[in-house]
């Protein structure tokens, strides 16, 4: 009776000590990386660059996952993933927090907490640049705050195991191997622009340099993100109606591409499509490198 008992006392404290282990692990985890507070542009005032910051937010899809009117909104019936996601109320967080830290969140993946982020696409972020980033905040303090109740986030178990185990990365860590912009503005300026629209649009789902990935695949059960160098078979017309519809050219539907395609694309103007269009084309002269999230 009384090993009966001195077993169980044993064997609960060790399962009791390992998920404080697992916590433990997976917090230190998810604060080993540092906010680096250098973002010191001027937040604008004027009706411009509140409709520039719209056009942002419109573009790089803040709207598809804080909401239509920044509300926020809670991924639970979406994604087990991480267990429970909840995208904040952005009109009422950009008034509650200075530029840097909403820089740090949007940019480097660093949640006001000092705790990294796991399912903010800051990654796709990584390359907006000052005054855009300034404009964005504009336009968010300036939006009307729309209250709804929201349920706190939950990472589960599994993800901190795996997050503790160094399986998972966080935003942050994807943020660091976030390739340059590499062309120079003053020499090519259209190629530079589609180069910008690119890096900090399509390359949340299509590879952090652009040229595929297969993570993607995961989610909706679909292929793996293709290379868009492949944009050189698409004319401009082409092009136009596949980022607006999310559909390819023989009328296949491109998964979650065609989800967010309308709320996002649709909205670039004619000029940006030419740049992006005529960046992407440029794409097929040089080989994908080699990158471990290619299929
Ligand atoms: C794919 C969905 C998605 C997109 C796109 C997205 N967010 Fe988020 N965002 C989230 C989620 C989910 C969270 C909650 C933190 C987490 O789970 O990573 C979040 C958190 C945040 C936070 C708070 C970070 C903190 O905890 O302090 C800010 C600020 C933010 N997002 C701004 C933006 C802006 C600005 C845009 C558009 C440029 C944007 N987000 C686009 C999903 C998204
Ligand atoms: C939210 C994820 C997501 C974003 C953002 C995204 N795509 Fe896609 N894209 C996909 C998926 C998924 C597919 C289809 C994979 C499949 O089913 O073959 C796809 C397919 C494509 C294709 C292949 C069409 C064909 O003929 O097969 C092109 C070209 C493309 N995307 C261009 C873009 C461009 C340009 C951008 C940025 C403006 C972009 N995508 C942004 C997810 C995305």
């Amino acid at each position: 009776m009384r090993w009966l008992l001195l077993t169980i006392v044993a064997v609960t404290t060790a399962v009791v000590l390992g998920f404080v282990v697992v916590y433990l692990l997976s917090e230190l985890r998810l604060r080993d990386r540092e906010p680096v507070h250098q973002f010191s542009a001027a937040i604008p005032s004027d009706a411009e660059s509140i409709e520039r910051g719209r056009h942002i937010a419109r573009t790089r899809g803040c709207f598809g996952c804080h909401g239509q009117q920044l509300q926020g909104y809670d991924f639970d019936k979406q994604w087990d993933w991480p267990k429970r996601a909840v995208a904040p109320n952005l009109a009422s967080y950009a008034r509650t927090h200075d530029a840097q830290t909403i820089e740090a969140a949007v940019r480097q993946g660093i949640g006001a907490d000092g705790r990294e982020l796991m399912s903010m696409p800051s990654f796709n972020f990584a390359r907006l640049r000052d005054d855009d980033l300034a404009a964005l905040i504009a336009y968010l303090r300036a939006a009307p705050v729309v209250e709804v109740p929201l349920p706190r986030p939950a990472l589960g178990w599994d993800v901190r195991w795996d997050i503790a185990s160094g399986r998972e990365l966080s935003m942050a860590d994807w943020v660091e191997m976030v390739p340059p912009l590499r062309i120079d503005p003053a020499e090519q300026p259209i190629l530079a622009e589609g180069e910008y629209l690119a890096m900090t649009m399509c390359n949340e789902c299509h590879g952090l340099d652009l040229r595929g990935e297969r993570f993607y695949s995961g989610w909706d059960g679909g292929p793996p993100t293709p290379d868009l160098a492949m944009v050189v078979a698409y004319d401009r017309t082409q092009f136009e109606e596949l980022i607006e519809s999310g559909y390819s050219l023989d009328g296949r539907k491109l998964g979650l591409m065609a989800l967010v395609a309308p709320d996002r694309f649709a909205s670039l103007s004619d000029s940006e499509v030419d740049s992006l269009h005529q960046y992407l084309q440029s794409l097929a002269t040089t080989p994908a490198p080699e990158a471990f999230w290619r299929p």
